[in-house]
């Protein structure tokens, strides 16, 4: 295919984060990507595409980076912030809601997050200002897909590589509350990929995307523990002091953990069904783990 015939995709926010990385790297062989990010990424380049440097919530007109554009995806988000932060990048990306009502683009995919806790969806800046992004999409004329993956792997995620090398380095793990509640880890691959599914899809609908195996927490920090070759270990921690833990190394200046992340991990919002309509299986999360704890074994021989 000629690249003139390729059809055009751009990209906001992610060409070098986790679920862009991804995302380049399943669309750059048969789309023309044009990225708008703030920091260069090498891959983009090596891919063949376009990056344009922006914040997206910096940008007044879209209409020049939408020129030719015939699907968006936005990835644009932050994790933790003021309210002033994320009132800002909404505006933004209600900026780019309506200029693609005018700018004819056929399919927008925002990406969005599951359900949370109401005090979470009312009260956090983080969920709120999402969800006025979610709405202006799902009210535009736009043809569009919600797409809200549970927590996601892949290389250098936050959620089970950070576990993970917290059990290597520490040998024991904080259990939150009993542990009973879920998780269905969804492979970032597997994501790019049910993007791509969304993208060809012509129903406006919002859809909610889990990982093949809804795990219990607990079972699933049990395998942490095993793929390392270590006991199971734990500091017990009720539901409660599990929140203020975070809360306090989240005061101290870390990103390891937000408050926000473990309160809503005990609501059980989290294990979501499975997404169906792929041609290939979703990744199963044991592969994953022998590979990163394999690769922690090589870097700390004995550790
Ligand atoms: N990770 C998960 O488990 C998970 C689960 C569910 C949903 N999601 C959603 O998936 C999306 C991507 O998440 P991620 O984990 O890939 O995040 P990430 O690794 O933090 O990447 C975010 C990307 O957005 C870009 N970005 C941030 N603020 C921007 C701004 N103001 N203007 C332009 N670009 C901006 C960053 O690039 P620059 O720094 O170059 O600007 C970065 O590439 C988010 O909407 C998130 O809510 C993630």
């Amino acid at each position: 295919m000629s690249s003139s015939a390729r059809p055009r995709l751009l990209l906001v926010g992610g060409g070098g984060g986790l679920v862009g990385r991804a995302v380049l790297e399943e669309f750059a062989p048969d789309w023309t990507i044009r990225s708008i990010h703030r920091h260069p990424v090498r891959r983009e380049q090596e891919l063949g595409v376009e990056w344009r440097s922006g914040d997206a919530a910096g940008i007044d007109d879209w209409r020049a980076a939408l020129e030719g554009v015939d699907t968006v995806i936005n990835l644009a988000w932050y994790r933790q912030g003021p309210d002033r932060r994320f009132r800002r990048l909404a505006d933004g990306l209600l900026r780019l809601v309506r200029d693609s009502e005018t700018a004819g683009v056929r399919r927008w995919i925002q990406l969005s997050v599951p359900d949370a806790p109401e005090s979470l969806e009312r009260g956090l800046p983080y969920l709120a200002r999402k969800r006025e992004v979610d709405r202006a999409v799902a009210s535009s004329s736009l043809s569009y897909a919600i797409v809200r993956p549970t927590m996601l792997f892949g290389p250098n995620d936050k959620l089970l590589t950070v576990m993970l090398r917290t059990i290597a380095r520490y040998r024991r793990f904080p259990m939150f509350g009993d542990g009973a509640y879920h998780l269905s880890p969804l492979a970032v691959e597997d994501l790019a990929r049910i993007l791509r599914r969304e993208v060809t899809r012509k129903d406006r609908h919002t859809v909610t995307a889990g990982g093949p195996r809804r795990w219990v927490y607990r079972e699933l920090t049990d395998e942490l523990f095993r793929v390392l070759g270590r006991p199971a270990r734990y500091f017990r921690l009720s539901p409660r002091g599990s929140v203020r833990l975070a809360a306090l190394l989240e005061a101290l200046g870390s990103s390891l953990l937000y408050a926000y992340e473990v309160e809503w991990l005990l609501s059980d919002r989290l294990g979501l069904a499975p997404y169906e309509g792929l041609d290939r299986p979703l990744a199963t999360v044991e592969p994953f783990l022998e590979t990163q704890a394999a690769r922690w074994r090589r870097a700390r021989p004995g550790g």
